[in-house]
């Protein structure tokens, strides 16, 4: 993380890869343009003329550019998640456990490219966090399922803190990419609870087998 950032790091990421925000009134907020009484005008004031001004346009505050990194972060635990899931059904004979896995890893792959991308957009320099603390094992299925809902929750939450940042700030690029996310993470949470659900339906006997023979039929290449 460059000095910069550090020095106006607001934000911390919580041991489930929640943000959780330190101060209530981020500078980022504090310095959000204000509101100008416009009555009596017929229009807002906008600039007529290039200014002939060559800086790049600032698009988001530094606030917003940490937490799209930690969320690379986050995007990046959950596809070591999934493949560590997706691997460790194949150990246990679930191949379409393991189809399901793995097809959620790659997803997570692409959005951690999506945000990398839009910071690269916009001339920032993102350092791609360090992950660890994978686990490679689980109880049973129904625990990893957990595992990754819970993950997807705390991600979804982390967006939904983004967008109320970009509101704040009025930073309308990053908006639409969280938006984005927001319902990409309604997708996601609906797919690992409905697994869930069929897994309690399925119990530990045939009906398991089913449920990855079904699993094998949808995300199996
Ligand atoms: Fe891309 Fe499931 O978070």
């Amino acid at each position: 993380m460059n000095q910069r950032l550090r020095d106006i790091l607001i934000h911390k990421t919580a041991a489930d890869g929640t943000i959780e925000i330190e101060n209530e009134t981020p500078e980022s907020v504090s310095q959000a343009p204000k509101e100008t009484p416009t009555e009596g005008k017929a229009s807002p004031e906008l600039p007529t003329e290039a200014t002939g001004e060559t800086e790049q346009t600032k698009f988001i505050t530094d606030a917003v550019e940490q937490m799209l990194c930690q969320q690379i972060g986050n995007e990046l635990f959950a596809f070591y998640e999934y493949k560590a899931v997706g691997a460790w059904a194949t150990s246990q004979g679930w191949d379409g456990f393991a189809a399901w896995g793995n097809a959620q890893a790659c997803g997570e792959l692409t959005h951690m490219q999506k945000i990398l991308d839009f910071l690269v957009q916009l001339g920032c320099t993102p350092e791609l966090p360090k992950i660890s603390g994978i686990a490679a094992r689980f109880d049973s299925m129904e625990k990893a399922v957990e595992g990754v809902l819970k993950r997807e929750r705390a991600v979804t939450k982390n967006w939904r803190i983004i967008a109320k940042e970009c509101l704040a700030t009025f930073d309308s690029a990053t908006l639409e990419l969280a938006q984005w996310f927001v319902t990409e993470q309604m997708e996601e949470e609906d797919v690992a609870k409905t697994l869930l659900a069929k897994l309690a339906a399925a119990g530990t006997g045939a009906g398991i087998l089913v449920l990855d023979g079904q699993l094998l039929a949808q995300y199996g290449g």
